[in-house]
This record gives C-alpha cells, sequence and structure tokens, in this order.
C-alpha cells in the first residue's frame, strides 16, 4: 500500500519521500512509477540511527515536512493461541508497528511543527480494535495475533494521546483502517485491492482543511476504539 499512497500523493502534486530500508529497491520502485516528484529517503523504522539521519536530510533538504504517513508494518503472528504464542515474537511486531512508529513520530514532529499545518497519519488495522475483537458478531472476533493485533491497539492509544498533545498546535494525528487488503500482508487473500486500501489515508491526506484529530477512521466512517 506504501507505494500506491506514494504514486497517488504524487499524482496530486506533492513532492513525496518514499521511505525504504534499501535504496537500490525503493529507487527502482519510483524508476517503475515514472514520477518525477518522488525522492528515496533510507528509513528502517526500528533503526534509530535511520531514523534520525532520515530527519536530517529531511531538514537540510526540504526544511519541514507537512504530512508524516506510517505505513510500515509487520505481522509475524497469525492465528496462534494468545496462551502460548512466544513473546519474542510479540515484541517484534511491537519494535516495528509500535515503537518504530513513535520513534519517527517524535523524529519528524519538529519538523511537521515548522509546517503551516501538518498531518500525522498512522496506517493501524480494525483488527487492534478492542470493540470489534470482543463482538462475537464480526469478522475480528475469531481473528487471533495477539502481537499484531496488540501492536495496532497500542498506535490508536498512541494516537488519542498524541492528538490530545497537540490540540493547540496545527499538527493533526489519526488513524486509518485500510480494511483488509490483497497485499503480500493479507497472504493475498484480502477482499479489498490496493487501490481501495488507500483510500482513506490519502483522502486524509490531501484534505485541504486540517480539523480532524484524534480519530481512527475507514472509508465507511468512524472505526471503534
Ligand atoms: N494488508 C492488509 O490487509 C492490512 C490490513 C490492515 C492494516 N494493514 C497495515 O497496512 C500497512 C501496510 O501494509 P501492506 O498490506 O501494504 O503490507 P506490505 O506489502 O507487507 O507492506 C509493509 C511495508 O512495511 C515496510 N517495512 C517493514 N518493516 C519495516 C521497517 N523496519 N522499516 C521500514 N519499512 C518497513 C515493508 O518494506 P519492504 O518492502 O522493504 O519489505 C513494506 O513496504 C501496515 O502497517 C499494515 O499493518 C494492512
Amino acid at each position: 500500500m506504501g507505494l500506491e499512497i506514494v504514486k497517488e500523493l504524487a499524482a496530486a502534486g506533492q513532492h513525496v519521500l518514499l521511505g525504504t530500508r534499501n535504496i537500490a529497491r525503493g529507487q527502482a520502485a519510483i524508476t517503475q512509477l515514472g514520477a518525477a516528484n518522488v525522492d528515496p529517503i533510507q528509513l528502517d523504522v526500528a533503526d534509530d540511527n535511520s531514523v534520525q539521519a532520515a530527519a536530517t536530510q529531511i531538514k537540510d533538504q526540504c526544511g519541514r515536512l507537512d504530512c508524516l504517513i506510517n505505513n510500515a508494518g509487520i505481522a509475524l503472528d497469525n492465528y496462534e493461541a494468545p496462551s502460548t504464542i512466544p513473546v519474542a515474537t510479540i515484541r517484534k511486531d511491537f519494535d516495528v508497528n509500535f515503537f518504530g512508529l513513535i520513534t519517527v513520530t517524535q523524529a519528524m514532529l519538529p519538523l511537521l511543527k515548522l509546517a503551516p499545518s501538518a498531518k500525522i497519519i498512522n496506517v493501524s488495522s480494525a483488527v487492534g480494535s478492542l470493540t470489534l475483537a470482543s463482538d462475537a458478531t464480526t469478522s475480528i472476533y475469531q481473528h487471533s495475533a495477539v502481537g499484531y493485533q496488540a501492536s495496532k491497539t497500542a498506535v490508536n492509544m498512541f494516537t488519542v494521546d498524541l492528538a490530545n498533545e497537540l490540540s493547540d498546535t496545527t499538527v493533526t494525528v489519526n488513524a486509518v483502517n485500510p480494511g483488509w487488503v490483497d497485499t503480500s500482508f493479507a497472504g493475498g487473500g484480502g477482499d479489498k485491492t490496493v487501490q481501495e486500501g488507500v483510500v482513506r489515508t490519502v483522502e486524509l491526506a490531501l484534505l485541504a482543511t486540517n480539523d480532524i484529530t484524534g480519530t481512527f477512521s475507514d472509508t465507511q466512517g468512524i472505526v471503534p476504539w
């Protein structure tokens, strides 16, 4: 989905920085897109040095950041019982999905505050919704990936707390549920196309007004926490 988000924001005329762990792979993806207004930036969200270097590079080359989309994510557990899943697996999910997201956000926040109006969009998931996970009438109730799910629940809490902290600034913070999207992530089984999966994220990113904050939403509206 990250690449599709980059493609659509570039098509809308934005200068987009595509975070990539491997610059050569990132550059190859950009070349394939054929967009002139996209640049790669080395970024491993689980590596503090990489994140700090990316923030310095953005400050030096762009001077500010208008929108941060925290899209990187992994799911190392799948249908493992919460009673027996190795804690090490859960930690790895958190290292990228939660601690990585916070590391990037904290590093980029000074640059976002330099923009006249800025957005932080956290790509979360409906499987992180405690309300849906405890409702036996939903498909989320059947889901069992406690490391991944809890990391997204934690992302939601970070979204709320940071939105509250920044409520008197020009920086908004929102979480998005892409739905079950047909990427390698969903094992090729998602019921949404990649284009459908990025709709809400791109919509929020391009919203001319910037008065929505502290929400968790998808294309249907508000998702329960
Ligand atoms: N697909 C779904 O059904 C679904 C549903 C709900 C939420 N989501 C969320 O949507 C987001 C995008 O997922 P996707 O479906 O597009 O899966 P994907 O194709 O596996 O994409 C995940 C991306 O995260 C990047 N990444 C992983 N670890 C990273 C790290 N340490 N530093 C920087 N980048 C890293 C990957 O980079 P490489 O390309 O280098 O591996 C990849 O580009 C994730 O946050 C996921 O949790 C997906």
